[in-house]
């Protein structure tokens, strides 16, 4: 009977650790259905933004090129492009989010970047907050846009730092990770694999279980009206998801807190060296017969109007029909600048059909979306050429002459 009891006790207690593990699952699942949704929506409106964000900013920068130094409406004019600059940082982020950044993925020396962003890293946190970098050697190679990287670990730092009142510390270091079964079974939305793990933990506040809870949301912060806006974590999120990645959190109140990113890791190609940043030089003008096929018109009559003063013959399109007979008109076209998604025939599509009388033209696509037909899960290969919306009229010459001359377009230069 003893026996008996006993197998009993032990089934309600698998029963029941049983049912506290579906419970956990479908919270999961909830969260991660709720995640989904948010960022649909929340890509739809950059999107949108996007365009908007365009024009404003650069029409600004035309009017503030063709007014002399010395009117006084160059003032307020400035402070239109820094809010559109601002705003077009806020819609960036939300892309981050909903995973629909252009992303460039690499196999990326995680220390290495870590090691770089360092000193500007210290001088954020300040003095009274001590920042520790561990290194390890045998470190595999993350695959993962570096820029995106940089992102993740400047909020990851920021939000640590401002958890921490007075004195304290940080700490980053990075580590090979192999996720088997059954931490995919603990932790939704992992997969087993090889990673290679990035951690920052700090000293500060820590977190309790509610805001645990919240944290990856859009706008969901709890800091004071003007300090944050919520989007530091969802932006950091969306970068891990789609790096095909997982982000953990751990968190006691009063102790501290531990992300831990997790980045597939490389097989074993060399990594790629960073880039330098570029230096900001005078606008970059050219010349040549560029073909522009957007069908946005307040997009169109923009980029007409910037490359058409910066020294390009440009012919415009309304959309990919159009484009085929101004081409046939034009006679030959140096570059192709190609919206991606438009009625009739996409951008891909025209690049195809203009192969045979072009074949010389070179093509940049322009989008504010990744998730075109051409671009699959936001991938995009060296030998496309890519221009982002919204784009500065910096960003838009920069990448027009450098396509032209036959470069990969670089790094966006800053300013
Ligand atoms: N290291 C941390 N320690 C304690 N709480 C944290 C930590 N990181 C994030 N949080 C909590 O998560 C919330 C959301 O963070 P998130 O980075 O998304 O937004 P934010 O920092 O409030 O604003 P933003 O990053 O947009 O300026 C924070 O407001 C804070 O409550
Ligand atoms: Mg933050």
């Amino acid at each position: 009977m003893l026996a008996s009891g006993c197998h009993a006790l032990t089934y309600v207690h698998e029963l029941r650790g049983a049912e506290e593990a579906l419970r956990r699952s479908q919270e999961q699942l909830l969260q991660a259905q709720k995640m989904e949704a948010v960022g649909r929506l929340a890509g739809g409106i950059a999107h949108d933004f996007n365009n908007l964000l365009t024009v404003i900013g650069n029409y600004t920068s035309l009017a503030l090129e063709a007014l002399p130094e010395q009117e006084a409406v160059r003032e307020d004019l400035l402070e239109v492009r820094r809010a559109s600059e601002r705003a077009s940082a806020l819609t960036r982020q939300l892309l981050a989010f909903s995973r629909r950044q252009v992303m460039q993925p690499r196999a990326l020396d995680l220390q290495a970047v870590v090691q770089d962003m360092a000193a500007m890293l210290r001088r954020l946190i300040g003095e009274e907050i001590v920042l520790g970098v561990k290194t390890r050697p045998g470190l595999g190679y993350a695959l993962a846009d570096p820029v995106q990287v940089e992102q993740i670990l400047l909020n990851l730092v920021v939000n640590a730092r401002d958890a921490i009142a007075g004195r304290g510390s940080i700490a980053i270091e990075c580590a090979n990770a192999d996720l088997d079964e059954e931490f995919a079974r603990l932790h939704r939305g992992s997969r087993p694999g090889a990673y290679v793990m990035l951690a920052v933990s700090d000293t500060g506040t820590g977190m309790d279980a509610e805001t645990q809870a919240r944290i990856f949301e859009p706008f969901f912060t709890t800091k004071e009206q003007g300090r944050g806006t919520g989007l530091g974590l969802a932006t950091v999120y969306g970068i891990v998801k789609q790096s095909g990645g997982y982000i953990a959190v751990y968190s006691e109140v009063g102790r501290g807190t531990v992300f831990r990113v997790y980045l597939p890791r490389a097989g074993t190609e060399q990594p790629t060296p960073l880039a330098p940043l570029a230096v900001p030089l005078a606008l970059p003008a050219g010349n040549g017969t560029i073909l522009l096929v957007e069908d946005e018109a307040n997009v169109r009559g923009l980029v007409e109007k910037v490359l058409g003063r910066h020294g390009y013959t440009v012919v415009t399109a309304t959309d990919g029909k159009d484009a085929l007979v101004q081409a046939a008109a034009a006679g030959r076209v140096d570059l192709i600048l190609t919206d991606v998604v438009m009625p009739h025939l996409s951008g891909p599509e025209l690049v195809d059909r203009l192969r045979l009388s072009q074949p010389t033209a070179k093509v940049v696509y322009m989008s504010g979306y990744t998730d075109d037909a051409m671009i699959d899960r936001g991938v995009v290969g060296p030998e496309v050429t890519f221009l982002a919306k919204p784009f500065n009229t910096r960003d838009l010459l920069k990448t027009v002459r450098d396509a032209l001359e036959g470069r990969r377009a670089a790094e966006p230069i800053p300013g």
